[in-house]
């Protein structure tokens, strides 16, 4: 069974512009010779292009924040699987907590959206999480075992091999609150178990990324935790150099 190779994926969620992401990629270049690890940068639909131009020769691929879990049609504002391929796009994050929350998706949505990634040739990045509430209820791993349950019944555990979870605590997400390392590898080693309980060795090739206020001072020892394959990175992904900082941050390959 090969080794799980560290992945970091910047999400820019709405942030972004041509001038400021030239700028962005100029430095990323400048840096992005011998990443540590596999690198993601996912950014809003307008700019998969440019990305696609702009990553070309370093080893970064783009992914995008959503896609539509219908294959064509009148669906005014969305975007299919098919078409960001067609933009270069090689990855697409699928269940962020703000798409849950604000967008009201549920489980099984998401779980379509994984399963018509993964149709289109992309790479889903599915992302599990629970709330502040959920956490001080005592329902972190009902939460989290629900919502991987839900994508594992729709597309199996091998097939996300191709892609990868991402646990991202909401409560930890743009507020500066980390989990701590330990806290993450909790939940982790439960989503491996949970990943065991289904396909062993898909256990051990898929990769759980961590995520929420991710930055360079706290990136290594949360990627030091045996269940930690790297992280999805909002805020500091923003910034060139803090991204090459987190993506240098990976030790060796686990598994
Ligand atoms: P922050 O790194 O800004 O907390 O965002 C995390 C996140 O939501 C990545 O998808």
């Amino acid at each position: 069974m090969s080794a799980r190779r560290p992945l970091v994926a910047a999400n820019w969620k709405m942030n972004g512009s041509i001038a400021a992401n030239e700028q962005w990629l100029a430095e990323f270049r400048a840096g992005a010779k011998n990443l540590g690890s596999d690198a993601v940068v996912s950014a809003p639909y307008p700019y998969l292009a440019q990305l696609w131009v702009g990553l070309k020769g370093t080893p970064a691929e783009v992914g995008a924040q959503d896609l539509s879990e219908h294959r064509a049609g009148a669906y005014t504002g969305d975007v299919t699987g098919e078409m960001l391929v067609d933009v270069g796009c090689r990855w697409v994050i699928v269940g962020h907590s703000e798409r849950r929350a604000l967008h009201g998706e549920s489980n099984e949505r998401v779980a379509a959206k994984a399963a018509r990634a993964l149709d289109a040739g992309l790479r889903p990045i599915v992302c599990i999480g629970e709330t502040l509430a959920e956490r001080e209820a005592g329902r972190t791993h009902e939460v989290v075992r629900t919502q991987l349950a839900v994508v594992l019944a729709a597309v199996g555990a091998a097939a996300l091999e191709r892609g990868a979870i991402a646990y991202e605590p909401v409560w930890a997400i743009g507020t500066g609150r980390t989990a701590t390392p330990a806290q993450a590898q909790e939940v982790h080693g439960a989503i491996r178990a949970q990943l065991a309980a289904a396909d062993p060795g898909a256990a051990r090739a898929v990769r759980v990324l961590y995520g929420g206020s991710v930055k360079p001072a706290n990136a290594a020892e949360l990627f030091a935790q045996l269940d930690i394959d790297g992280g999805l990175i909002g805020g500091a992904s923003l910034i060139a150099r803090d991204f090459l900082a987190i993506c240098a941050a990976v030790p060796r390959p686990k598994g």
